[in-house]
């Protein structure tokens, strides 16, 4: 590392988190480019027989294959372990890859989960999947750690939650589990998605390992899928990097510099996320047609302290219930708030600067149960927005005419 650039902050040092964002991870090459270069090589070659040699053997450093190292997935790898205060970090594919290999990474037939409910769905179905491998999960709730407690097992292997949920926004409380996890010596593994690294740091927190679906926040535009994992360096070198060299659950070259770019706007894209989302929160509280609006900055939240608490602010994902006398009626009523937006897509994907709209109950949480989603908490009459980074009066202004004439 000669140059300025290269000297840009990793974790540990004095910068500053926009700081980090905009600089970490980046070694310039002999161009002296500008901006951060795209490495699409499928593999790399060596000096000589022995330099390869070498390589392979871990004894000289370097890049061999992509499917397990290349320059450009470093780059965002890097960044966002400084983000997040991570030692170490390596992308995926997905978020749910980014799932699947910690899961691969920590367990084996016979053992044990503990996962909060109301996880995004195919999170859910993920934990199914691996039963069929001997691994078996059990889901408490999100906000009760005696449940927590009572649910690990001599064979529970990793506890898994994400806060803010999808799509109740529900907060986990980071702290207290951590000091279980780590009093019962089993990692803590949080999804960081909602919030980001600009809005809650886990391992601050006393969490082991971070997960994202950069396809998310990270990426801000709705423009790639991707994903990463993030934890000690002890741990992504002797668990998790074998199930990324083996596996290949492996972020592509081109999509790690859309999320490494993606990165630069992070903290100025969530804080703004986070304003329209309250405003628009607030405006529907104030809707006679609204039953509850679940969003952790509002005042009414249950765990309006908690997130105060552990976050900077409440993210861009808010959720409403719509009144009804019955499920079908509920059900209707959002029905017919997503039909007659104009503005808003209607699309289960989140994190883009355009505002989304969703049902959960008939999208994302379609293949759970119809009881266990009761239970949950996901009613027929929820709708979720992720609020984007339009003038946030237009998004009111469209969620308005699909309320009026609910007949309440
Ligand atoms: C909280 C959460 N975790 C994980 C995922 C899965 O991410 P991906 O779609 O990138 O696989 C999602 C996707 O919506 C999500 O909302």
């Amino acid at each position: 590392m000669s140059d300025r650039a290269a000297q840009a902050p990793g974790e540990g040092d004095e910068y500053g988190f926009d700081t980090r964002a905009v600089r970490a991870g980046f070694e310039r090459t002999q161009y002296g480019e500008h901006t951060e270069p795209m490495f699409l090589t499928s593999s790399f070659v060596h000096d000589s027989a022995a330099h390869a040699a070498a390589k392979f053997a871990g004894e000289a450093e370097g890049f061999i294959y992509s499917r397990f190292g290349n320059p450009t997935v470093r780059l965002f790898e890097e960044r966002l372990a400084a983000l997040e205060g991570a030692e170490d970090c390596r992308a995926t594919a997905s978020g749910m890859s980014a799932i699947m290999s910690v899961l691969v990474s920590l367990t084996r037939a016979g053992d044990h989960v503990v996962c909060s409910q109301g996880v995004f769905g195919t999170t859910i179905q993920l934990f199914a999947l691996f039963a069929r491998y001997g691994i078996e999960t059990t889901y408490v709730p999100l906000d009760d750690p005696a449940a927590w407690e009572a649910a690990i097992r001599p064979n529970t292997k990793l506890l898994f939650l994400e806060t803010p949920s999808n799509p109740l926004t529900e907060v986990g409380d980071v702290r207290a589990l951590a000091a279980l996890a780590r009093v019962r010596g089993i990692p803590l593994v949080v999804d960081n998605c909602f919030c980001t690294p600009a809005l809650q740091r886990p391992l601050e927190l006393g969490a082991d390992i971070v997960v994202h679906s950069a396809t998310k926040y990270l990426d801000g535009q709705g423009r790639v899928i991707g994903g990463a994992v993030l934890g000690s360096r002890k741990y992504v070198a002797e668990a998790l990097q074998p199930v990324v060299r083996y596996c290949g659950p492996t972020l592509s070259a081109f999509n790690a510099w859309v999320l490494a770019k993606g990165l630069e706007t992070l903290s100025v894209r969530m804080a703004r996320h986070s304003e329209n989302a309250l405003a628009v929160a607030r405006w529907l509280e104030a809707r006679p047609e609204v039953e509850r609006v679940r969003y952790p900055w509002l005042e009414s939240h249950p765990q309006h302290a908690l997130a105060r608490a552990q976050q900077r602010a409440g993210g861009a994902v808010l959720a409403f219930d719509l009144k009804g006398a019955d499920d079908a009626a509920r059900k209707a009523a959002a029905w017919r708030v997503v039909d007659a937006c104009r503005l808003l897509s209607i699309t289960a994907n989140l994190g883009d600067v355009k505002s989304t709209i969703t049902h959960p109950a008939s999208t994302t949480h379609s293949r759970m149960p119809a009881v266990a989603r009761r239970e949950a908490g996901i009613g027929e009459g929820m709708l979720r927005v992720a609020v984007g980074l339009e003038d946030p009066r237009d998004v009111c202004a469209d969620l308005a005419r699909g309320l009026a004439g609910q007949g309440v």
